[in-house]
């Protein structure tokens, strides 16, 4: 019977079609890889079309049987690419992890840590976010802009760019349709209006547990022009505050139903500003009490 040598011919071919793309996706180690596997063998234009595209010559009852096992290879590789990109996208995330060079033993960024007095019931703040919940407080349900500048205290090593005590100035907004490009808009305007037009804004994530998204801000580095010098590290970038979209929690204590409303605040570093708009190298001369640096500044 003529059939006889179509059918295990085709057959065959099916067998050797997945034992070679079985071969082939044990050699694919990355996910393009294995996308370009996917086209060769089971794609629209790939072997295994390829074959089922001869189908049509057999008789019927033949091509029943050859149908079934084509589609069990088909089943069969599909089910092995499966497990091959979940295994390479493991080994994908872990390299990336690597690289990264994250140690995850390492402790997280510390929280602020704040003096302690002998006085009952005083507390120095780290930090002027605390006045959002009484600002809200104070003007909800109306929208509200509005800036909060105090001094703080935190217990930190006093260096050239850190000081125990310094101001801070808080800004928040909350209104019904405020989003985080309000918020771009409005620091890269102070940006330009205290350093001069054309200044660079880099918004990197950060955490802020009142905050979400939340950002560090910085600003290329004035001094040098971002090309790197010992004020900002050589980085080219330096650090001029915190600020990111206000947690619908926050909004919610503070009498705003998020969903209706929405808003953003920062907190940045005055001192810091000032180092960076007179080319102050050192912040403890502002409480240091030398009336010629008061004078110049
Ligand atoms: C805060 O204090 C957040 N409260 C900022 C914030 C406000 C985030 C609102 C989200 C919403 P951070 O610890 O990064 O964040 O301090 C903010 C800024 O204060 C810094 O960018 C820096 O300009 C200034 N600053 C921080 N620590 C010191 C220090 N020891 N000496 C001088 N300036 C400092």
């Amino acid at each position: 019977m003529g059939t006889n040598t179509v059918q295990p011919d085709m057959l065959q071919q099916l067998e050797q079609l997945r034992q070679e793309a079985e071969a082939a996706l044990a050699q694919a180690n990355s996910t393009e890889a294995t996308r370009t596997w996917h086209s060769e063998y089971l794609g629209r234009k790939g072997r295994l079309t390829a074959i089922l595209r001869n189908l049509g010559s057999l008789p019927a009852e033949e091509r029943q049987l050859v149908g079934k096992v084509a589609n069990e290879v088909k089943i069969d590789l599909e089910l092995a690419l499966q497990e091959r990109q979940e295994t390479i996208a493991q080994a994908e995330l872990e390299a990336a992890r690597s690289a990264e060079s994250v140690d995850v033993t390492l402790p997280g960024r510390p929280m602020w840590d704040t003096f302690y007095t002998t006085s009952p019931d005083l507390l120095l703040r780290t930090h002027t976010s605390p006045g959002q919940i009484h600002a809200m407080r104070a003007y909800a349900p109306d929208p509200l802009r509005v800036i909060l500048p105090g001094k703080v205290y935190r217990y930190e090593q006093v260096t050239a760019r850190s000081e125990s005590m310094f101001y801070q100035v808080e800004g928040i907004a909350v209104g019904r349709k405020i989003t985080f490009s309000d918020l771009k808009g409005v620091l890269t305007n102070f940006a330009n209006q205290m350093f001069g037009e054309g200044r660079q804004m880099r918004f990197r994530k950060s955490y802020f547990p009142f905050t979400e998204p939340s950002v560090e801000v910085d600003m290329d580095c004035v001094i040098c022009g971002g090309k790197g010098c010992p004020i900002c590290k050589y980085t080219g970038w330096l650090e001029i505050l915190g600020a990111g979209m206000v947690h619908p929690i926050v909004l919610q204590n503070g009498g705003y139903d998020p969903a209706e409303f929405s808003g953003f605040a920062f907190g940045m570093g005055p001192e810091r500003i000032t180092m960076l708009k007179r080319s102050i190298d050192d912040i403890r001369y502002f409480y240091a009490n030398d009336v010629r640096f008061l004078e110049r500044v």
